[in-house]
């Protein structure tokens, strides 16, 4: 009997391989590699630096928490322990969220970073205003505060190995120095070097960190080099420079990121990687809204991920070159299942900023920075 006339065959075969593509689109990506042993990136780097991850209290529950205490060995809360959230009013403190996740550390051997102590952003309102509803003086606002720093360092005293300062003073701005924050306005550049002063007087055993991003700019990172060796000459308590990384698949370079790594370096503080991830949109699309209707599963391609997992490898092997000067690696947050760039600034985007997946698993990224 004959099944196929030769057109038919050649119907069905054209039917067929359309299915096997859309499959194959559907799928996106061939499956991941396990992970083959119990080893996690606190093991393959134990003799360069810890690798931390910034975490939300949801985190902290069932195959994330599993992850997190395979893999990394410090945390740094992503918000609970920034000023609105900690001290929403000025005679309130709420706890509970921050002491759960320095809970989970010290129940789980990991290391903290305490993010962030003074900050432009996510800062109470109260905090700039008097009860009639008018600007504080700078003497009022230094006065605030020294109180919430106090408290907050001296609540986590012993638990907290390393805080960021202040977080982001300098400005983006090309002829701008430092940011023309509410902090700026009030009480001039000196709240940065006071807010050094009340964190140590808090607690001389903690580490004390700027951190800042925008650090691969040249011209950013010339302001940021500026204020740091402007502190240290004051004999102000900076102890070290938190390098945020926020990256994109086809930024920095090497030359770039090499030379990012020397120029800090050559400050003789430790440098840490603070806030490491890698948008899968490339930099002059930053802005582009074109993808708000693309299906999540449509936009990370084949050569996104593998733009980013050799933009990964790369990263890797300079924070290895540069071992002797950094003292910590952290990832703004644990999976592609949700990171903070998803739905970044209003637009409609997922993106795939990490190492584990949307199943938390290992991407090819990982196996790339594990195997040297
Ligand atoms: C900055 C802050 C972080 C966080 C990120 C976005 O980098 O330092 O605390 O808010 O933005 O998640």
């Amino acid at each position: 009997m004959k099944i196929f006339s030769k057109s038919g065959f050649i119907i069905l075969f054209y039917s067929l391989s359309l299915h096997s593509i859309a499959i194959i689109s559907k799928a996106q990506h061939p499956p991941y590699p396990q992970s083959v042993n119990n080893s996690g990136l606190k093991d393959y780097y134990q003799n360069y630096f810890p690798v931390g991850v910034a975490v939300s209290l949801k985190n902290l529950k069932g195959d994330e928490s599993n992850l997190i205490i395979q893999q990394f060995n410090s945390i740094t809360p992503e918000n609970v322990m920034k000023m609105g959230a900690l001290h929403p009013k000025e005679n309130l403190y709420y706890w509970k969220d921050a002491d759960s996740i320095v809970a989970f550390a010290r129940r789980n051997g990991l290391k903290v970073r305490g993010h962030n102590l003074c900050w432009h952003q996510q800062t109470p309102n109260w905090m700039f205003k008097d009860s009639a509803g008018k600007q504080v003086t700078k003497e009022v606002l230094l006065k605030r505060l020294k109180e919430h720093i106090s408290a907050v360092v001296t609540r986590y005293k012993g638990k907290i190995y390393a805080w960021d300062v202040v977080n982001e003073a300098v400005s983006d701005k090309g002829d701008e120095y430092l940011r023309n924050s509410l902090w700026y306005q009030i009480c001039g550049e000196d709240y940065i070097a006071k807010a050094f002063e009340y964190a140590h007087e808090a607690d001389q055993s903690a580490i004390l960190f700027y951190n800042d991003y925008g650090e691969i700019n040249p011209s950013k990172r010339k302001k940021i080099i500026r204020l740091i060796n402007q502190l240290k000459a004051a004999n102000v308590s900076v102890q070290g420079i938190g390098l945020q990384c926020h990256w994109k698949i086809d930024s920095p370079v090497k030359e770039q990121l090499d030379s990012t790594l020397k120029e800090f370096s050559a400050l003789l503080l430790p440098i840490q990687i603070t806030e490491l991830d890698m948008s899968v949109y490339p930099k002059q699309k930053a802005n582009n809204t074109d993808s708000i209707n693309a299906s999540t599963d449509t936009l990370y391609t084949f050569v996104r991920e593998k733009q980013q997992t050799e933009l990964y490898k790369l990263s890797f092997e300079l924070f290895r070159k540069y071992k002797n000067n950094i003292t910590g690696v952290t990832f703004w947050n644990l999976s592609d299942r949700h990171s903070w760039l998803d739905d970044f600034k209003g637009r409609k985007r997922k993106d795939y900023p990490l190492l584990f997946d949307r199943n938390l698993q290992p991407k090819k990224a990982y196996e790339t920075i594990i195997h040297w």
